[in-house]
Parts: C-alpha cells; sequence; structure tokens
C-alpha cells in the first residue's frame, strides 16, 4: 500500500490537473501495465524541415518515419530531402504507460534561443503537447516559462493510446490527431477510412463537436503480426497502405492494400543481413510458389517470423487454396513531397500527383541507414526493450480505488492538462 503522504502528493497532483483545465480535449486512456504499443502522432509541419530534421524532432529512425507515410526511400539523399512547411505526416512512437495513463515521454528538445514554452508546444510540436504538459513532465527544470535556458534538454510528452491495438475485435494502431480549425468529425473518419460513431466511441464523445486544438485518437485498420513475445519486433503492426522496417533494416514488411495480412520481403537497403532464405527450399522471404492441381492450387509461402537474437525468423508454409493467389500488391509509395497540395493536407497520405507515377514500387535504398546514432531508439523494437521507462514508475494510484475510479472516468474526453 502506498503511505499516506504518497496517496496525499497523488492527489494534489491530480486535483491541480483537474483545476488547471485548458480548453481543448484529449482522450486519455488509462493503464496499468507497464507494456507499450507501437502508435502514431499525427504532426503538420511548422517550416521547411529535412527528413532527417523532422525525424531528430522525435528522435526516430528518418526510415521509420518515410516509410510510415509510403515514401519511396530510394530516393538519392532522401533523408536530405526538404519536406514543405504545413505538411501533415504520421509519426511512430512508442506509446508507454506513465503515472497510470498512456503517453509517449521519449521525446526530448534541445532549447534554442527564443523558444518559448509555447513556440515549443505550439509550434515546434504543433499542438501534440502544451507548455504547462511540458513544464510539468520537466519538474523543476523550468522555473519561468516565458525565458528558458539554451540547450535545456526537455522532454516532450506526447499524447498516445494503444487501446488494445485494436478496435471493434480487429488488429489497429492509434493516430494521436490534432484537431484543425477547419476539422468536422466526419471530415476526420472520411480523411482516415474510420466513421464517425467509431470515432465517437473510441474517444467516448457525447457529440459529434470538435474543436481546434483537441487531440482525438483514431484507430488505423492494420496488419498485425505474432512474432514470438521475445523478438525485438513483437508485436509489430503495420497501418494499411504503409510499411515497416524491421530486423536491423533487414526485412521490410508492408500492409495492404488488398488485404490486411502483412507482407514481408528483404528490404534491400544496403546492410549486411543474415539469410533470408527459408530453410529446406530455395524460397527467400516473401516468395509464394503456386501450383494448381484438382483439389486446388498448392501454394508454398516463406514469410518472417520475427528477429529473434539478432536472427531472422523464417517460417516455410505450404496448403491448398481454393484458388491461386495473383501476384502481390504492394500499397503505393509516393516521391518524397517537395510541395503541399490542398489534397495532401486534407487525405491521409499526400495526394496521388506527388506520387512518380510508376506504379506500385517497393522501398529501394543505397544508402546506410543512419539511426545507429539515435540512441536507444530502434525502428525494430517493438514494445518490448522499447526506449520507455515506463517500467520503472509505480503507478501510486492504481492501488487506490476511489482514484483508479477517477481515472477510469478520465477515458470520457477529458481535459487536456493530464
Ligand atoms: C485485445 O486484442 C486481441 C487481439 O487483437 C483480442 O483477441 C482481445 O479480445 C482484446 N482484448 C480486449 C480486452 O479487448
Ligand atoms: C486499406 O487501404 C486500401 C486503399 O488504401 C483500401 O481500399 C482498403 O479498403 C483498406 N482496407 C481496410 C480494411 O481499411
Ligand atoms: C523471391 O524473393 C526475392 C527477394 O524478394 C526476389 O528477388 C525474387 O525474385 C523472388 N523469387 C521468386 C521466384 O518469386
Ligand atoms: C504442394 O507442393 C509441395 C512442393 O511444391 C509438395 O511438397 C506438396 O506435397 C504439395 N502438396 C499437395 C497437397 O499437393
Ligand atoms: C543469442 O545468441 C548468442 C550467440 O549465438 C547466444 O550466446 C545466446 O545464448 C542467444 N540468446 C538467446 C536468448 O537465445
Amino acid at each position: 500500500m502506498p503511505s499516506s503522504s504518497t496517496l496525499a502528493i497523488s492527489l494534489s497532483f491530480f486535483l491541480i490537473n483537474i483545476v488547471a483545465i485548458a480548453e481543448s480535449k484529449s482522450t486519455i486512456e488509462p493503464c496499468a501495465n507497464s507494456d507499450s504499443c507501437n502508435s502514431l502522432v499525427g504532426y503538420t509541419l511548422y517550416t521547411d524541415l529535412k527528413v532527417s530534421e523532422v525525424a531528430a524532432l522525435f528522435q526516430i529512425d528518418p526510415i521509420a518515419l518515410l516509410t510510415s507515410n509510403s515514401i519511396d526511400i530510394s530516393y538519392a539523399d532522401v533523408e536530405n530531402h526538404i519536406l514543405p512547411s504545413q505538411l501533415f505526416l504520421k509519426i511512430p512512437i512508442i506509446c508507454s504507460c506513465v503515472d497510470g495513463i498512456r503517453k509517449s515521454v521519449a521525446t526530448r528538445y534541445k532549447t534554442r534561443p527564443s523558444d518559448t514554452l509555447a513556440s515549443i508546444a505550439d509550434s515546434v510540436y504543433g499542438g501534440l503537447v502544451s507548455g504547462d504538459q511540458i513544464r510539468e513532465a520537466n519538474g523543476n527544470l523550468v522555473t519561468d516559462p516565458t525565458v528558458l535556458d539554451v540547450g535545456m534538454n526537455l522532454v516532450v510528452p506526447l499524447p498516445c493510446t494503444c487501446f488494445n491495438s485494436s478496435d471493434n475485435f480487429l488488429p489497429a494502431v492509434y493516430l494521436s490527431y490534432v484537431v484543425r480549425e477547419m476539422d468536422s468529425l466526419a471530415g476526420i473518419a472520411a480523411r482516415f477510412y474510420t466513421t464517425v460513431t467509431d470515432l465517437m466511441n473510441v474517444n467516448a464523445m457525447g457529440s459529434v463537436a470538435v474543436k481546434a486544438g483537441d487531440i482525438i485518437s483514431v484507430p488505423l485498420p492494420a496488419c498485425a503480426s505474432n512474432f514470438p513475445r521475445h523478438a525485438s519486433d513483437f508485436a509489430l503492426l503495420v497501418p494499411n497502405g504503409s510499411y515497416a522496417i524491421t530486423a536491423s533494416h533487414c526485412v521490410q514488411c508492408s500492409c495492404g492494400p488488398g488485404n490486411l495480412n502483412l507482407y514481408c520481403t528483404p528490404a534491400s537497403l544496403a546492410v549486411s543481413c543474415s539469410s533470408m532464405q527459408c530453410r529446406n527450399s530455395n524460397l527467400m522471404l516473401g516468395n509464394v510458389t503456386a501450383q494448381p492441381s484438382s483439389a486446388g492450387c498448392n501454394v508454398t509461402t516463406c514469410s518472417y517470423g520475427g528477429f529473434v537474437n539478432s536472427t531472422i525468423l523464417t517460417t516455410l508454409s505450404n496448403f491448398l487454396q481454393p484458388r491461386c493467389p495473383g501476384e502481390h500488391q504492394f500499397p503505393p509509395l509516393i516521391a518524397p513531397p517537395t510541395t503541399v497540395t490542398r489534397d495532401s493536407m486534407f487525405a491521409p497520405a499526400p495526394a496521388p500527383s506527388l506520387s512518380d507515377g510508376a506504379g506500385p514500387k517497393t522501398p529501394k535504398s543505397s544508402f546506410m541507414p543512419s539511426s545507429g546514432s539515435l540512441p536507444g531508439f530502434s525502428p525494430a523494437n517493438g514494445p518490448i526493450g522499447s526506449a520507455s521507462d515506463a517500467t520503472n514508475l509505480v503507478n501510486p494510484l492504481s492501488s487506490f480505488p476511489t482514484l483508479a475510479f477517477l481515472l477510469l472516468l478520465l477515458k470520457l474526453v477529458l481535459l487536456t492538462a493530464l
């Protein structure tokens, strides 16, 4: 049992948060476990930024940023490509459980001259966080929110939800989306191929009203993996229409468009990888052979089974199905965007007009991924072994029934202060 002083402190903390009611709402997911999940935040660039700069802002692998947005990584020097201001991007982050609430605390920001908490929150991080939340997450580090020392290393807590990585019992990745002035719930639902009802259920909303600055959780259908628990990419989830690079940049997995079965192939990045051939066969990861027979079609596949102890697991399977499969269709890739069209601001992915028109391709690249220079983050890391410090945190509220109940109430769309 927590001591009474711990309780008093958490209670007052809690009340202060309630009192500091801000105007916008965000969806809070209480959690008790130290587990985490893959999630996304929707981010609109506040200025022109290189791919590598956006990645650094969130301390993620530039390749993960590109593949999450179905941007072709085979372009020369794509990491230095300049992305245009106002471009909307989906940023992959690990969602952990901190103080009983789902959030991501793996992002840090180094302050520059003339930064204020408000400019960092509203501009640099596009309203994904508030100045108060940054202040709170950094304890006594910030004494005067209007004057920040240059070079401070601030934790930037980001909103995220897991909801069991499922929506209506189907695999889903949750995107934390900052509502803009021109948005309506119906518009957001259409943009992300979901329904108003589903958004209202997920966010426990009583009405369809949303307002600029609210942060809502949008479920994106995804392809689930069934890698063993000790795989470093355990629980890999890839949203429909996008890619992920895993196994130390050796394997690329995609989802959709035809079905929601995860499809993995060798990644063709210039990295040295262990064998990706299925044992007792000449098939490589992703290869499928089909033989029509009287009983149907005899299909043999070599599929990816997770990254375990630096080994790429492969699984050879053989089954009969009524009809032979056609050639695998990949989700379309787009060229690195250079302009923001109206469509790219309103569509979930940049508009088809930005595509190089070469039809579906798979990401290929000749550059060495630079993610090795990003300590503590690997795109191959699933929830286990992620850069989360949540595992060290004990939730002081979870053992106190009344507060636990209050926390549950927070699942009702709540006010940002938390
Ligand atoms: C969690 O998700 C799994 C599969 O996605 C599902 O089988 C299970 O019922 C879900 N659990 C809850 C509590 O929703
Ligand atoms: C996946 O995306 C494709 C095209 O982007 C779409 O046609 C398909 O309906 C989506 N699947 C699901 C389950 O949402
Ligand atoms: C098997 O997969 C490899 C790697 O993706 C590919 O280069 C090759 O063409 C495939 N072979 C067949 C027979 O599909
Ligand atoms: C399917 O093909 C594999 C080899 O391609 C063969 O070993 C297996 O016996 C076949 N199965 C059936 C049911 O025909
Ligand atoms: C991982 O591989 C190394 C070297 O092959 C081995 O010593 C170690 O026991 C393995 N660990 C696990 C968990 O299998």
